[in-house]
């Protein structure tokens, strides 16, 4: 895959849900080449499943940071550790689904003020088959007309195809990009939508290629089958990341490119 020919837009990457230590290993090693290659002005990555044990922590969110990584999205397993809480602020550009409980530290979304390309990033979680949080529709009708650019990304995880499709949809040309994350599996349907929103149902993951969701897939098995309690440990071989680089209109916000990448 090329890009060619930069003009006013901005090309973003967005890398689907980092596995564990491995995951972040992985990103750190093949993120400034990536960005060099391709020429990328913002890089955002869903960090929920970071930390070593699942969710997010300080040190995975740094690790992610200090890899070139600008602003980091969550989702179900964002506040499941509680020591994330006191960094998952606006200065620090790691974003909670925006339709938690007001109670919920943190906060939805994140402006990230770039000199030349200012960009708002929204991250949103569904609720079909998933907790219900509140109705995700309300959410971004009172949040959109808030936001202070019109180059928005929406990371929208969710469990079921048809609420991330209807999400897009209901979105289409009222934000640059919905990208789908939380099943770890890309999905094969990059494309822009007809109003100018670029979608993808699931971007996927950084994580091992041999694996159910970057778990050892011999431990997912033996749950899977048994029914019995398993210690998960993630897949540390062959580690893929799965990300897909966007092209933005940054004058009119709209969706110009939009290529899946994995490596
Ligand atoms: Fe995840
Ligand atoms: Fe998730």
């Amino acid at each position: 895959m090329r890009l060619d020919g930069k003009g006013a837009s901005m090309r973003i990457l967005f890398i689907g849900d980092v596995v564990g230590q491995s995951g972040c290993d992985h990103v750190r090693a093949v993120l400034p080449s990536l960005k060099r290659e391709y020429g990328i002005d913002i890089t955002i990555a869903n960090g929920e499943n970071s930390a070593e044990g699942n969710g997010i922590l300080p040190y995975s969110a740094k690790h992610l940071m200090d890899s070139g990584v600008d602003i980091i999205t969550t989702g179900n397993h964002g506040l499941r550790r509680r020591e994330i809480y006191d960094v998952m602020d606006e200065k620090n550009g790691i974003i909670r689904p925006a339709n938690y409980h007001a109670d919920a530290p943190g906060q939805g979304w994140y402006f990230y003020d770039h000199p030349k390309f200012p960009l708002c990033v929204v991250n949103l979680q569904g609720t079909v088959y998933m907790d219900s949080f509140q109705n995700p529709y309300e959410c971004i009708d009172a949040l959109l007309p808030q936001l202070p650019s019109r180059n928005i990304i929406v990371d929208f995880h969710a469990e079921a195809t048809s609420e991330k499709l209807c999400m897009a949809y209901y979105l289409d040309g009222k934000i640059s990009a919905l990208l789908g994350t939380h099943t770890h599996v890309p999905t094969a349907d990059a494309r822009i939508l007809p109003g100018g929103t670029g979608y993808m149902t699931d971007v996927g993951m950084c994580g091992g290629r041999d694996s159910v969701l970057g778990v050892k897939a011999q431990l997912a098995i033996r749950r899977m089958r048994t029914l019995l309690p398993t210690r998960f440990e993630n897949e540390k071989e062959n580690i893929l990341l799965n990300g897909v680089i966007i092209e933005i209109d940054q004058k009119t916000g709209v969706c110009t490119k939009l290529n899946p990448v994995n490596i």
